[in-house]
């Protein structure tokens, strides 16, 4: 009996530190190690995984523009617009809306821009994930900021 309730307190714990919005850094963990994504009994949503690529791509770009290369996006942003969310009221916000078209602006500014801009256009996309995460899913933000 006890120990029943001692599982099921730590599943709750589980569960609530791998939340995507949470403070918890559990992408790479759960990289490493895909059975602990099964602890996620949803699954990741298909926006936690677009920001993930989202991640590695804006990752990518600070390399190139690092080593004076030509960018290349390879990822179709705009499905930030219609991919399912862990809390999918969220993702249909005005707020979240908002901060989708400011960042959309920014990958298109990215992919006109002259060699001379690409740094503070790519300073803007940053702040352009920065300013939707800090209002509705601080968690990976410490995580974004290592972009910048
Ligand atoms: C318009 C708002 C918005 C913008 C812009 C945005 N994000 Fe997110 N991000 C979210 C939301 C909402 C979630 C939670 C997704 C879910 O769990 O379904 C999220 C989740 C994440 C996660 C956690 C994914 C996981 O493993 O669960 C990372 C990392 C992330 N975003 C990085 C970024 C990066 C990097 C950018 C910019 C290149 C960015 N985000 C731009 C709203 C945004």
């Amino acid at each position: 009996m006890r120990h029943k309730l001692f599982v099921t307190i730590y599943t709750l714990l589980i569960l609530s530190v791998v939340t995507s919005c949470s403070e918890k850094k559990k992408e790479k963990s759960a990289e490493n190690n895909p059975v602990q994504q099964s602890v996620n009994p949803n699954g990741d949503s298909e926006l936690a995984i677009l920001m993930r690529q989202m991640f590695d791509e804006a990752e990518t770009i600070k390399e190139k523009i690092a080593n004076g290369e030509p960018i290349e996006l390879s990822l179709d942003h705009e499905k930030m617009l219609t991919a399912h969310a862990t809390e999918p009221e969220k993702a249909a916000s005005a707020e979240y809306n908002t901060f989708a078209a400011l960042y959309l602006q920014s990958i298109k500014n990215l992919e006109s821009a002259k060699v001379s801009e690409v740094d503070s256009i790519y300073n803007n996309l940053v702040m352009s994930c920065l300013n939707c995460h800090k209002v509705l899913c601080p968690g990976p933000m410490v995580k974004i900021k290592k972009l910048q």
